[in-house]
């Protein structure tokens, strides 16, 4: 269960976890359910560089990305009442998580790696997955990263779960930590 000290605020609810697990389309349902706000740091990135994400990778490089979705995290810290979507490779950087976790209850949502590339192998804005063998892609980035996403305070199998259903287990994971940590 949650590791956490009792200066932790629970204001928020981050969503974490790879390309395709349904951190959007699971993370709009939460943010509707409870009247939060919704925001996703790639819509966040990519309106402020005034370009897609595949863009920003092809003519700045994935370093730049990185370092705007560090300093987008930072900006994240005074929020209240917000669903949190984050690109899949943001918890890499440890910072990032820490930074997320004195705000929200970090939930990982997980599949597989056959799941994740029946949902996004053919999408052409995930500039990491242009790759002669997706799935192979798919499956070294997911377990590279898999230490990283289990840091998160809850995980959330999406593997056979509609969106309603994920979302539910969401919100079910949010009241509890917050139950707990009143
Ligand atoms: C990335 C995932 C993408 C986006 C970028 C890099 C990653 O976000 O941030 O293409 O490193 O896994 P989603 O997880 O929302 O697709």
């Amino acid at each position: 269960m949650m590791a956490m000290t009792d200066t932790r605020k629970l204001s928020n609810i981050a969503l974490i976890g790879f390309m395709g697990t349904g951190k959007s389309s699971a993370g709009r349902l939460v943010a509707d359910t409870l009247h939060f706000t919704f925001l996703d740091t790639d819509d966040v990135i990519e309106a402020r560089a005034g370009k897609l994400i595949t863009e920003i990778f092809a003519q700045e490089g994935e370093p730049a990305f990185r370092k705007l979705e560090s300093g987008l995290v930072e900006e994240l810290t005074h929020r209240r009442r917000t669903v949190i979507s984050t690109g899949g490779g943001l918890p890499v950087k440890p910072a990032n998580l820490a930074s997320l976790k004195t705000h929200a209850l970090v939930i990982c949502l997980w599949a597989s790696p056959e799941k994740i590339f029946e949902r996004v192998g053919h999408q052409p804005h995930r500039p990491l997955l242009h790759d002669p063998d997706p799935l192979a892609k798919v499956r070294s980035l997911l377990s590279a990263r898999e230490p990283f996403y289990r840091q998160a305070d809850v995980l959330v199998n999406t593997e056979w779960r509609s969106i309603k259903d994920v979302a539910q287990q969401i919100i079910h994971q949010f009241r509890l930590a917050q139950s707990v940590h009143r």
